[in-house]
């Protein structure tokens, strides 16, 4: 069993701290956990040159793209986690999603639509407004790519002044360590 963990935030912050205390419950069943931090890969920008990748069914762009898709094909499930900028993710994360349209042109939509996913925000205010982006993310991109089996949203100081894992230490997500045991159960199921 292995669940891909894809980290939308362009800085070491909450999303890469709450992706760490997962992997913690994950190993504690004897699953499988990769995180991948998209700022720590090279992912170009969409040139949006559909006529030449749709016939091909390959992406002109060589960067890491490619083998991130092939591991979330490989995968069992998948989490992505994504900081509210504006209720929408960040461009890194962005980038990363409007280059997985190649997945349509080589077939690999039929895999990932069945993928169960977990999508989770992190926001500076009130969780129900980062919800809002995890609702997007699931409602808009996860009709195309991935199951949505759990949404949920955490409150974060937003600065994080030397610490990175607020999201926990702040006392504003008294029920974050239950609730990403529910995330767990949901894509173990
Ligand atoms: C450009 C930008 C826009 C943001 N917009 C919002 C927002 O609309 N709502 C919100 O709750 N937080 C907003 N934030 C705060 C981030 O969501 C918050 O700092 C979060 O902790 C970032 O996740 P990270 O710690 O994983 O990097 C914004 C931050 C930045 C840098």
């Amino acid at each position: 069993m292995k669940i891909l963990s894809i980290c939308g935030s362009p800085r070491r912050g909450n999303s890469e701290a709450i992706l760490l205390e997962l992997q913690k419950i994950f190993k504690s069943k004897g699953v499988d956990n990769e995180i991948i931090l998209l700022r720590q890969q090279n992912i170009n920008r969409c040139h949006g040159c559909i006529e030449i990748c749709n016939p091909a069914g390959v992406c002109c762009q060589q960067d890491d793209v490619k083998s991130i898709i092939d591991k979330m094909v490989q995968s069992d499930g998948l989490i992505i986690i994504s900081p509210n900028y504006f209720q929408m993710p960040p461009g890194i994360l962005k980038d990363f999603m409007d280059r997985t349209c190649i997945i349509f042109a080589s077939g690999k939509d039929k895999i990932l639509k069945f993928k169960k996913t977990a999508i989770i925000a992190v926001g500076a205010d009130e969780a129900k407004e980062s919800e809002v982006c995890a609702e997007n993310i699931a409602n808009l991109y996860c009709r195309y790519v991935g199951k949505v089996v759990a949404i949920k949203a955490f409150q974060t100081h937003s600065e994080l002044k030397g610490n990175y894992d607020d999201v926990f230490t702040s006392g504003l997500n008294p029920s974050i360590k239950s609730d990403l045991q529910t995330i767990v159960e949901a894509l173990l199921k």
